[in-house]
């Protein structure tokens, strides 16, 4: 069975197509319940508030709405309603999207399954970038591998067009099998990649060292797949076993959460935002993560950097 057959036969846990009447025939079969069960109004009520926010809550937006497959074709996909979007990549080509709006700071999440079976040489990028010969980028790329080997997400981070700054990790599951959340939080403080909410790297704003730091160029979201087998897997040694063809990775549960960089806001989310630092839970998933999933820090590469390593390094 191909796995777009095994998606569309799982269809209905992402949601139906057009979810009003789904929605709707929920909340009336569950207001039926609630009065026939209770006979009491006001549950019914309560109920029908609850639903209600649910309904609201859940009015993230669609791909169609945020997101433009940008290439390879018929090779990109939005369907679900919306709700999910595929890329692959065969012998002619990859393919990839970006978001229509483009962001300043803020929280981006976004669930990914990645290419399964022999994924070896297909590299999936999904990352935050601004334009030009000095932009600014945030990155996750995912290193494919041959059945039942380890996936390497790569991480970077590019201010002012250098970049340089990579950290490599091991996931402490398969990200083929399920979708997992990637997300980015990107304030003028620091930039924190999560995995499934487990903080794996933070970049603190180091422009007291003179490190430049992301923060007036706005970014958009990219993500692409795409075939890089000189260099992706086993550093190249081994590639894209074509007979594979396609290649697929899915996407879903896109969310953004803007914050204003406004210190005066004192809102339960505002203190949470302006908090500097990870707290005493955050910081124990991150050397977690850090001690036994990051397989490469540009931080230790000292044979890397002979003249001594990057400043945001030494403190
Ligand atoms: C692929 O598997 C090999 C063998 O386990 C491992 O050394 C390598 O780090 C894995 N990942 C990539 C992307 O090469």
């Amino acid at each position: 069975m191909t796995k777009l057959s095994k998606l569309a036969k799982l269809a209905p846990a992402f949601g139906p197509s057009n979810p009003k009447p789904r929605f709707l025939s929920l909340f009336l079969s569950m207001s039926k319940m609630a009065y026939t069960s209770t006979h009491n109004g006001f549950y019914g009520l309560m109920l029908f508030g609850i639903v209600l926010s649910t309904m609201v809550g859940s009015s993230v937006g669609s791909f169609y709405q945020d997101f433009d497959l940008t290439w390879g074709d018929n090779r990109a996909k939005i369907f679900n309603g919306g709700q999910l979007l595929s890329l692959s990549l065969d012998k002619v080509s990859g393919s990839g999207f970006q978001s229509k709006k483009e962001y300043l700071f803020g929280r981006i999440d976004m669930q990914l399954k990645l290419v399964a079976g022999n994924s070896a040489g297909t590299v999936t990028a999904y990352y935050l970038s601004s334009q030009g010969p000095t932009h600014d980028e945030i990155d996750f790329e995912f290193l494919g591998n041959l059945s039942g080997d380890p996936y390497i997400l790569h991480t970077n981070i590019f201010t002012q067009g250098k970049g340089n700054r990579e950290q490599q990790f091991y996931l402490w599951f398969d990200p083929t099998r399920n979708f997992h959340t990637y997300s980015i939080i990107w304030k003028p403080q620091h930039i924190i990649f999560l995995v499934d909410n487990i903080p794996i790297r933070v970049f603190k704003n180091a422009e007291s060292l003179g490190v430049p730091f992301p923060k007036n160029q706005p970014m958009r979201i990219y993500s692409s797949l795409w075939s890089a087998d000189d260099w992706a897997t086993r550093g190249g040694l081994v590639k894209t076993d074509w007979s594979k063809a396609p290649f697929t990775a899915y996407y879903r549960n896109f969310k953004a959460t803007q914050l204003s960089s406004s210190k005066s806001s004192i809102t339960n989310s505002g203190a949470e935002w302006e908090a500097n630092e990870l707290d005493a839970y955050g910081r124990r998933r991150l050397r977690w993560v850090q001690k036994y999933f990051m397989i490469y820090n540009y931080c230790n590469d000292l044979k890397r950097f002979p003249q001594g390593l990057p400043a945001e390094c030494r403190r």
